[in-house]
């Protein structure tokens, strides 16, 4: 038996498909509220296999309730770990923390004491190193330095990756990937799918930093390829190009044939723009939108390294121009 957590999110779903699309069976996915299984099932319709829906076997399951993944675990021998919380909102810092890190130890724990044969655990190039004096590039191999001020969703992705590293030193077989921001169809309204949505409506500003992206669909394939391989213990960034924020936003609003946003956010205007948010959040009891590490990382200009999961799996990328034509077109279906 395969157990996939995360299975109503973006990856999970499109994981699941990969590995029915693959021949691979008894596949069984935790989801929390019923409803959020439709998410999945409409997925597989938007890709025409509906068909392969049927067969996962779903349980219901928090990884933060080890009753449900007492059931969910059992005769278990592979797991994907794809749960997770994504935020940038410096509220959610504590829940952020159990679910990335508690929820983690738990399947961790679990894997170990289930016997299960190998875990792939899903991180993100956020638990990545930070660059040293004289280092240009980030690898897997880079240090992580506790001085630089990270996010609270980087320090949830790892402290989760210490625990997977801690379940290994207690001798469960590990694989861990760091994926850039992930592209793909059908969750429009949440992590990186909600971006489309937001370029769609207009987004006012764009900055020059730049971050790391990757298709799903290479995400979901290099997973099943490391879970298949004799790897074991090692960690692989997995992103297909470094590109800018202003080439990214600008590439999706032309192919879009929407409006492109017209201001650069400088540092300035960006370091004003978390205190008035924290200030606005703090006087009308809303939502954060722009905390002060999210500032930050919109102008980080570090490069990172997709060297070591190519030279691994002899794997070629999908670049990414020709891949956000694919989500487009999914996009325009919606
Ligand atoms: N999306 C990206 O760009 C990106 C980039 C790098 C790394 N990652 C990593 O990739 C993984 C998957 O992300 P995603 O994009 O698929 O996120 P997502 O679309 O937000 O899905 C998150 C999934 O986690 C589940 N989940 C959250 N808390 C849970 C809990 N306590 N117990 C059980 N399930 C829980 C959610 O279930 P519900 O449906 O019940 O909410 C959902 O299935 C995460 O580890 C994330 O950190 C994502």
């Amino acid at each position: 038996m395969i157990l996939v957590t995360g299975g109503t999110g973006l990856v999970g779903a499109h994981l699941l498909l990969h590995l029915l699309e693959n021949g691979e069976q008894n596949l069984r996915a935790i989801y929390r509220k019923e409803n959020h299984i439709q998410k999945t099932k409409s997925l597989f319709e938007l890709y025409k296999k509906g068909d392969l829906f049927p067969q996962i076997e779903w349980v219901q399951g928090d990884i933060l309730d080890i009753p449900s993944l007492e059931i969910a675990f059992q005769n278990v021998e592979k797991v994907y770990h794809c749960a997770a919380k994504i935020s940038f909102n410096p509220s959610e810092e504590d829940e952020l923390r159990k679910v990335n890190i508690e929820g983690t130890a738990n399947i961790v724990n679990f894997c170990i004491d289930k016997k299960v044969k190998k875990l792939c655990h899903v991180s993100s190039i956020a638990a990545l190193g930070d660059l040293g004096q004289n280092e240009s590039i980030i690898t897997e191999a880079t240090e992580w330095n506790p001085e630089v001020l990270h996010s609270d969703y980087a320090i949830s992705k790892y402290g989760g990756e210490m625990e997977v590293w801690r379940g290994h030193q207690e001798g469960l077989n590990v694989v861990i990937v760091n994926p850039g921001v992930i592209l793909g169809p059908g969750f429009w309204k949440q992590g990186s799918g909600a971006f489309f949505t937001s370029i769609k409506k207009g987004i006012p500003f764009y900055t020059l930093g730049s971050s790391a992206y990757v298709s799903i669909i290479d995400v979901v394939k290099i997973m099943r390829l490391l879970m298949h391989s004799d790897v074991n213990g090692e960690r692989f960034t997995v992103i297909a190009e470094n590109r800018t924020y202003k080439d990214i936003i600008f590439t999706i609003a032309e192919k879009m044939s929407v409006s492109k946003p017209s201001i650069e956010a400088k540092s300035w205007l960006l370091n004003l723009g978390w205190r008035l948010d924290g200030l606005f959040s703090f006087v009308f009891r809303t939502k954060r939108k722009l905390s002060k590490q999210a500032a930050q990382s919109l102008q980080n200009t570090d490069l990172i390294s997709n060297e070591k999961v190519k030279n691994k799996l002899n794997y070629n990328f999908e670049p990414i121009d020709s891949y956000l034509d694919v989500v487009i077109d999914f996009f325009k279906k919606v």
